[in-house]
């Protein structure tokens, strides 16, 4: 059952209540347990804020106290938070009051934690690259929409490891309050969808809305959650891909594919007097050509894996991130350059011959590679003895695009 079904109507019937009276006492506006609260494993710290829109009061100030609480919970009213760590004795349900008083009096409501020994659910996919099939997005994990834009937003069934078909699915917003009324979102489908609100006026900043999805196997509960941002702008400013793996070898010098043309301003290819500054967060051997977007250096010795991430802002204040992973290759690597333009229709296997490329290089076992810029083939013809045997690359998918080749040897 969809938990943010449940509440919408009755909150917004408690508000309309409450605007036109006078109350004394605090009121129940949004049951605790409709919050999903997590479930608390034994031996593992416990925290959990419960919504601040769990009570209405007209006072100024809520405060709050447990009754009959167990013992390994403790309750801050301020941040009205709960946290402890439960031991074995605890496992299964632990009921008690949570009571809310302000100067007026005060209102009990009965409460039910979870205590558990272990979890089979945890987040396996990841975000980030979900988002992406719905929009452009920044890192780590926010999807951008401009005021009014529908959306349309699947997560995929693998989005958590370890469920099975009881499996409940939930969201709410980040703070554990109900979804805002345009975030429509099924559980049987995994799917968010709906329209973006406006933006009060034309320099409003930015309004950023944070969502938990949650799977549980204990109807109520939150076991594993993964959260996303959705923010509405009016100009976004976003890279078609947020990140990028460029394999590297030591003492070998490398340039990574231009982004430039990856990077788009409210949809259209961004202009150069449209960006304000061109930054890199990386290491001194790692160079930035700011106008390319591109990244180039010679690894030294005993460098790691490296995470560069290019930031571009522009006349809006916006700001984009890409982070390209150059991932140090034990044998060396070294760029061949192009093998063959081929024209690609998207669905029809292809193949292009690339037997003089060979035969000029006199290579002996090549592998095929991928870069960035051809990330859309998923498909490709590969393994040692390419040049000896293999005389056509073939390919799956994507549309018209060019691939490279690289060497786990140098050959020039
Ligand atoms: C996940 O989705 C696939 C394909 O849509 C389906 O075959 C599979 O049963 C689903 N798994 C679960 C656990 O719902
Ligand atoms: C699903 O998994 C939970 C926890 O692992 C288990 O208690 C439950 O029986 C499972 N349900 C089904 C239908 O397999
Ligand atoms: C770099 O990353 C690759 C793939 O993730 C991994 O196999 C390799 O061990 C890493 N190298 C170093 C030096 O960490
Ligand atoms: C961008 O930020 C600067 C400094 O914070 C501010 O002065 C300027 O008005 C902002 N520009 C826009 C278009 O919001
Ligand atoms: C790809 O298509 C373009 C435009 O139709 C054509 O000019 C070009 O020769 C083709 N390239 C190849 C390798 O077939």
């Amino acid at each position: 059952m969809p938990i943010t079904g449940r509440w919408g109507p009755s909150l917004a019937c408690f508000l309309a209540l409450f605007a036109g009276s006078v109350t004394a006492v605090p009121d129940l506006a949004f049951p605790f347990n409709s919050q999903v609260p997590p479930v608390a494993y034994v031996s593992q710290p416990y925290e959990f804020a419960f919504s601040p829109s769990t009570f209405v009061s007209d006072g100024p100030q809520i405060s709050y106290t447990l009754s009959n609480g167990p013992n390994w919970l403790k309750l801050d009213s301020v941040y009205h938070r709960f946290t402890g760590t439960p031991v074995e004795k605890d496992v299964g349900a632990n009921t008690f009051d949570l009571i809310a008083s302000d100067q007026t009096g005060e209102l009990s409501t009965s409460i039910t934690l979870m205590v558990v020994e272990s979890t089979d659910l945890e987040p396996d996919e990841l975000v980030l690259p979900q988002l992406e099939q719905a929009g452009p997005t920044s890192p780590p994990t926010s999807l951008l929409l401009h005021p009014l834009q529908r959306f349309y937003l699947p997560f995929s069934n693998s989005t958590f490891r370890g469920t099975n078909e009881s499996t409940n699915y939930y969201a709410v917003s980040a703070d554990n309050s109900p979804l805002p009324s345009w975030i429509q979102y099924d559980p049987s489908l995994l799917l968010f969808s709906g329209t973006s609100p406006p933006l009060v006026s034309a320099s409003a900043t930015p309004q950023t809305y944070g969502v938990l999805l949650i799977a549980s196997n204990i109807p109520g509960f939150a076991e594993a959650a993964v959260h996303f941002d959705i923010i509405i702008r009016h100009h976004i400013l976003a890279f078609s891909t947020t990140s990028q793996v460029y394999d590297v070898s030591e003492s070998v010098t490398f340039k990574t594919p231009p982004l430039r043309s990856k990077l788009q301003l409210d949809g259209q290819l961004i202009e150069d007097a449209q960006i304000t500054s061109v930054d890199m967060d990386g290491p001194e051997w790692v160079k930035l050509d700011r106008e390319q977007l591109s990244l180039s250096g010679t690894p030294g010795p005993s460098v790691g894996n490296t995470t560069v991430t290019i930031h571009v802002e522009d006349i809006y204040n916006n700001t984009a991130h890409v982070s390209i992973l150059l991932q140090v290759q034990t044998s060396s690597v070294v760029d061949l350059g192009t093998l063959a333009d081929v024209n690609v229709t998207l669905g029809v296997i292809g193949g292009a011959t690339v037997e003089s490329f060979w035969k000029q290089h006199q290579c002996h076992s090549h592998i095929p590679k991928c870069h960035a810029e051809c990330q859309w083939l998923d498909r490709l013809a590969s393994g040692a003895g390419l040049c000896n045997d293999i005389n056509t690359i073939y390919w799956g998918n994507g549309d018209s695009d060019r691939f490279r080749s690289q060497s786990n040897e140098p050959v020039f």
